[in-house]
């Protein structure tokens, strides 16, 4: 699975022209210093390194954001219009899908993800990207707020709970939040869960859109195969049908009865 040279570009701008319509001030300016200061590598970037999990291919880090970015809208509004407590605005929402996985850029050093040149854990193991072994380790999320503070952007509470639980209990050091039995301790907003949400339909639509263009490519794969395998057949045919004692030979082999 690629992506054109035109939807990367239309996917960035997409994403520049989301910021400057959803933020403002400082924020704004701070926001676009970070992505003017990423470009190039946030452009290209995938979003996993390995092809059965989710957009491991140039560009796929801004198709999964917009993707998140899309569905937490989307149900925002399933959970508002079935009578949940929505205690954020949109602006929060959208700044916490925009960079819960924003770690995945990598940090000012270096990228996360760089190209794997093991051509045999491309081929049988799908891991078309590994981690860049020269930064400093750090979970995707820590790495997200910290990018963010390197830049001065400020974030509210609810954007901070909400882009840090995006990856739901799929990440052990979310189940505190997540399973806060005592009333205390319970996620006072639905915006974790939305987000989780969000991800988790992009995640999996994102995989299942690989699946499918993997299918529609060995499908064409063998159709051409077919129509090789039928242009030499009609080429055989046609030169052994020429003289007699060929065509002989060719009904032998081919058992065709004699005419
Ligand atoms: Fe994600």
């Amino acid at each position: 699975m690629q992506l054109t040279e035109q939807q990367i570009q239309d996917n960035w701008s997409k994403m520049r022209t989301i910021i400057n319509n959803t933020f403002s001030g400082e924020r704004l300016e701070n926001l676009n210093k970070m992505y003017d200061d990423l470009e190039d590598r946030m452009v290209i970037a995938p979003a996993s390194g390995k092809e059965h999990f989710h957009n491991a291919f140039v560009g796929g880090y801004v198709d999964h954001v917009l993707h998140v970015v899309d569905f937490s809208l989307k149900v925002n509004q399933i959970w508002k219009d079935s009578g949940a407590h929505i205690n954020y605005t949109d602006e929060e929402l959208i700044f916490a899908a925009l960079h819960h996985d924003l770690g995945k850029v990598g940090d000012l050093e270096g990228e996360y993800y760089v190209p794997n040149d093991s051509d045999w854990h491309r081929k049988n193991q799908g891991l078309i990207f590994k981690h860049n072994d020269e930064i400093q380790y750090m979970t995707v999320t820590d790495r997200s707020v910290f990018l963010l503070n390197q830049y001065g952007i400020k974030m509210s509470k609810w954007e901070y709970l909400g882009l840090r639980l995006t990856d739901g209990m799929y990440e052990d050091a979310n189940k505190g939040y997540y399973t806060g039995y005592i009333h205390a301790t319970r996620l006072r907003s639905n915006i974790a869960y939305v987000l989780h949400q969000a991800d988790m339909m992009a995640t999996h639509i994102e995989y299942d859109r690989w699946e499918r263009g993997d299918k529609v490519e060995s499908e064409k794969v063998k159709k051409s195969v077919n129509k090789i395998k039928d242009a030499v057949d009609t080429e055989i045919k046609e030169k052994f049908t020429k003289s007699t004692d060929a065509k002989d030979i060719f009904n032998e082999l081919f058992g065709e009865a004699k005419k």
